[in-house]
């Protein structure tokens, strides 16, 4: 048989190495170790785990695993591994780890947003200096294959907006609390028992988490590097439940939405408007059917349309899905010599919320009496901001929580009224500067809320 022949040749084997072994990293080892003739099959070479960096070796873990593959040896186990799979999280030591397995010629599967979101492009530099192949479906979205569809399927096309709910923390919270009236910090322990959250979950209520997809989605779909700085961020912890009780007597529901779209930036042609938010979402639109730690994401392109992407957002299971359909094409791909290329191209100018058109929906507390009304529509008007709807409520002083129907004409003089006005798409700017004059109107008690709206 001739030399070279797939008949003769002993199969080959593939060192892995796993930094991590938390609720990812260990549901990737039990799926290395327990579906390893699968893999090989698929892979074309037999994936040993050689080992799983972790801080503490006699911490209790939930998944059963071989206790001598544990260390905490990260550097030993990266220099001798063909493949590292970094499942620590956080900045360093994963950088390093990271840098140095490239460095070595070893491919590197990752999850860390956070990492590739501040340092992506040192990151890539060094993947591609040393014909490496630096992967991170499970990146963005849990299981949802969201990364390959963007980077290879649609390389063809011209993105021109992603938009989705990309945390299952936020998610599975704000669902909560708009179905079951379920307290924040309640939800919050659940979502981090149930392995959701990241090890500080600050990074999920904040919005940091999804502003760091939000990035990596940015520099994908418009082949321009997009960091985490560049990413407008809100999280949920200003989402109190009288803004839920308010969206749901609008018929609407709350999501963080991270939207990323092409916008114009005058003569430099293109620039690009990353942010995340809490947004109003009307109960009929696709995105507010997304519960639980469920995340989706719409991808609008030239050519191929709307395309939406749906599955489990967080979780060790579902996340080790996308680690490991990245180890197998990693592999296939070391197995033929032909490390894939990261492919970022271009520079676009980052375009501020200033710059971007959006709707608003604006709560009151107002004093019911003739007037008010007139007074706050003028200034929606003297800054150019057109109402597209407005709902009253009347609260009378009949004890707290206790809300008279809607308003009748002339019924005032009772109490206090809410007011809701929905804008038609207004810039931040403008609005700004209305609930700045808003909150300086006398019969104005406060302004209860300010929240995006999108899909009406
Ligand atoms: P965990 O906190 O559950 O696990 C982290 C693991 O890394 C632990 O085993 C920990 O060791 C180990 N570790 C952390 N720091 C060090 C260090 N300095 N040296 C050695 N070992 C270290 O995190 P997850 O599994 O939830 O997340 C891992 C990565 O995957 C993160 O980047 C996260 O953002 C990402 N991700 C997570 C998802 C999820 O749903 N959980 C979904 C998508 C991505 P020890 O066990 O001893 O503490
Ligand atoms: N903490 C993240 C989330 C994990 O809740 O979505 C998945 O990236």
């Amino acid at each position: 048989m001739a030399e070279g022949s797939t008949l003769t040749e002993a199969p080959r084997v593939l060192r892995v190495a796993l930094l991590g072994g938390g609720t990812v990293g260990s549901q990737v080892a039990r799926i290395l170790l327990d579906d390893a003739e699968a893999l090989a099959a698929r892979a074309g070479a037999r994936l040993e785990l050689v080992g799983i960096a972790v801080r503490n070796v006699d911490a209790p873990r939930d998944v059963e695993l071989p206790r001598e593959l544990y260390t905490t040896d990260a550097e030993s186990l990266v220099a001798s591994a063909d493949l590292v799979i970094e499942l620590m999280g956080g900045i360093e030591p994963a950088r390093t780890h990271i840098i140095a397995a490239l460095r070595r010629g070893a491919s590197v599967v990752t999850g860390n947003k956070a990492l590739l979101a501040q340092d992506g492009a040192t990151l890539f530099d060094e993947a591609d200096a040393h014909g490496a192949e630096l992967n991170f479906e499970a990146a963005v979205a849990g299981a949802i294959p969201i990364i390959r569809p963007i980077r290879e399927s649609l390389s063809g096309d011209r993105i021109t907006r992603v938009l989705g709910i990309v945390n299952g923390t936020t998610n599975f919270i704000l669902d909560a609390m708009d179905t079951t009236g379920a307290q924040f910090e309640d939800v919050l322990a659940e979502a981090q028992r149930l392995g959701y959250a990241e090890a500080d979950p600050t990074a999920d209520v904040e919005g940091l988490d999804a502003a760091a997809k939000a990035a990596i989605l940015a520099s994908l779909a418009f082949h321009t590097r997009v960091t985490l700085e560049d990413v407008r961020c809100e999280g949920i912890t200003g989402v109190t439940a009288s803004d839920i009780a308010a969206a749901q007597d609008a018929g609407m529901t709350i999501k963080l939405l991270a939207i990323a779209e092409l916008v114009p930036a005058g003569a430099a042609g293109d620039g690009v408007s990353v942010r995340v938010h809490p947004t109003l979402l009307p109960a009929k639109h696709p995105l507010a059917a997304v519960r639980g730690a469920y995340n989706a994401v719409f991808v609008e392109a030239e050519n191929a349309g709307a395309l939406m992407f749906y599955g489990a957002g967080a979780g060790g299971a579902p996340t080790a899905s996308a680690i490991m359909g990245d180890v197998v094409t990693t592999a296939r791909r070391i197995i033929a010599g032909s490390p894939g290329r990261a492919g970022t191209t271009r520079t676009l100018p980052i375009v501020g919320l200033e710059s971007v058109t959006t709707s608003y929906s604006i709560g009151l507390e107002v004093a019911d009496e003739p007037g008010v009304l007139s007074r706050v529509a003028q200034v929606f008007a003297d800054h150019g901001v057109s109402i597209e709807t407005m709902r009253q409520k009347l609260e009378q002083k009949i004890g707290r929580g206790e809300v008279l129907p809607a308003a009748e004409e002339g019924a005032h003089g009772a109490g206090r009224a809410e007011l809701r006005f929905v804008t038609h798409r207004a810039s931040e700017a403008a609005l700004a500067a209305t609930v700045a004059d808003i909150k300086n109107l006398d019969v104005v008690e406060s302004v209860t809320s300010v929240l995006r709206v999108e899909g009406i």
